[in-house]
């Protein structure tokens, strides 16, 4: 009894810390805000929520005309802001320079850019093709590294800024089927833990977002050449809205948290692989070395069980081609 109320005070005590250390969020109330993949999926959500907040918003993809569909529907969430959208390839570095270069003597200076270009393509690694490998690696890789490098400069000159990477829950952990996009998006963590480093004493905030699986045109996409298996280690995870995780990155980036995770699973997966990452308290600190060990038996479990699930679809096929036989 009595540790049990020990640990009830501790638990209470850490919650009022954790609400009390809470860094408020930065407005975007007149500023520009620049979203690379903002025509679709997660970067739209993320460029109406910038509107909603007051700012000028541009959005950056290929197609044309879903940059013009995406937006009038941000449009209507403006007061009397400008919505500008480029076509530009992200993986093009000479292009995209030259592009921001021109939105910010046309709109004014970037105060956040939020990476949310990429794509997912799935399958055993033996099927991948070249061409499959080139663009996974182009548009999440260099797609992300390219437009913050032709804004990194201004932000430092400026002493302020925010930059966002849209990593997934396969940064912090591989999965069968993703070993290309896993290996990416493993890259963006590299990317963005180094790069905080870089802008710290710039006073210029790095966001690695982190979403699970999200019910976008991207997703659907992906959905496609989503080996069996893949479909069934990522059932249990459900699917989220777009505006769901864009509101939680759009909270993580504004209070400079490092990392966006989103749901208990996000929580315990990023708790778990926390590693040598920035953090904002002391209090995040205490929790998560105190989670981590018993974290770690709890994952244990999970790897075992994504093996079997591995291996019953194995025994499936197996017997599956013996019938056909
Ligand atoms: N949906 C999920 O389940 C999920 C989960 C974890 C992480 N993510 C990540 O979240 C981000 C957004 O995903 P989403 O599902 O919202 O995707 P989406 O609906 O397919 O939207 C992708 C956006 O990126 C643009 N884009 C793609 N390739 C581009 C290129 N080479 N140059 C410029 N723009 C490009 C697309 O427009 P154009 O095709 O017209 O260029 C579109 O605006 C991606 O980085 C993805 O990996 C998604
Ligand atoms: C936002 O747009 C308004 C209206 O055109 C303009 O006056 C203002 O300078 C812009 N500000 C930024 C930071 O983009
Ligand atoms: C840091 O950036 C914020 C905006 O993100 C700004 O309000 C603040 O004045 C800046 N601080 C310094 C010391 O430049
Ligand atoms: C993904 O594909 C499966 C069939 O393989 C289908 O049942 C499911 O509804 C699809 N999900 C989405 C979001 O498209």
């Amino acid at each position: 009894m009595f540790y049990i109320s020990i640990v009830v005070v501790l638990i209470f005590i850490v919650v009022v810390l954790k609400f009390l250390t809470k860094p408020s969020p930065k407005s975007l109330k007149s500023r520009h805000v620049v979203i690379t993949g903002g025509s679709s999926g997660i970067g739209k959500a993320v460029a109406v929520l910038a509107a909603r907040k007051g700012a000028n918003v541009t959005i950056i993809a290929r197609n044309i005309e879903k940059l013009e569909a995406a937006k009038k529907e941000i449009e209507s969430q403006t007061a009397n802001q400008i919505v500008t959208t480029i076509s530009v390839d992200v993986s093009d570095k000479e292009a995209i320079e030259e592009k921001i270069l021109e939105i910010e003597k046309s709109v004014g200076p970037v105060f956040m850019l939020v990476n949310c270009a990429g794509l997912a393509i799935c399958g055993k690694l033996e099927e991948m093709t070249k061409k499959d490998i080139n663009q996974l690696i182009n548009v999440n890789l260099l797609g992300t590294i390219y437009p913050i490098q032709a804004l990194l400069p201004r932000f430092k000159e400026r002493q302020e800024g925010i930059v966002v990477l849209t990593g997934s829950v396969v940064s912090l952990m591989g999965l069968f089927g993703y070993s290309i996009y896993s290996s990416c998006k493993f890259a963006l963590r590299g990317l963005a833990e180094s790069l905080y480093q870089e802008l710290k004493l710039y006073n210029v905030s790095v966001t690695l977002a982190l979403p699970p699986d999200t019910d976008t045109p991207g997703f659907e996409t992906e959905n496609k050449s989503k080996p069996k298996e893949t479909k069934l280690l990522s059932e249990s995870g459900g699917l989220l809205a777009p505006e769901a995780v864009a509101q939680k990155l759009m909270d993580d980036a504004l209070r400079g948290h490092f990392f966006s995770h989103v749901g208990l699973e996000g929580f315990i997966v990023t708790t778990l692989c926390i590693g040598m990452s920035p953090f904002c308290s002391l209090v995040d600190v205490a929790i998560e070395a105190t989670l981590l060990g018993p974290l770690r038996l709890i994952a244990a479990f999970y790897v075992k069980h994504f093996e079997g699930i591995i291996f019953k679809c194995s025994m499936e096929k197996k017997n599956n081609q013996k019938k056909e036989e």
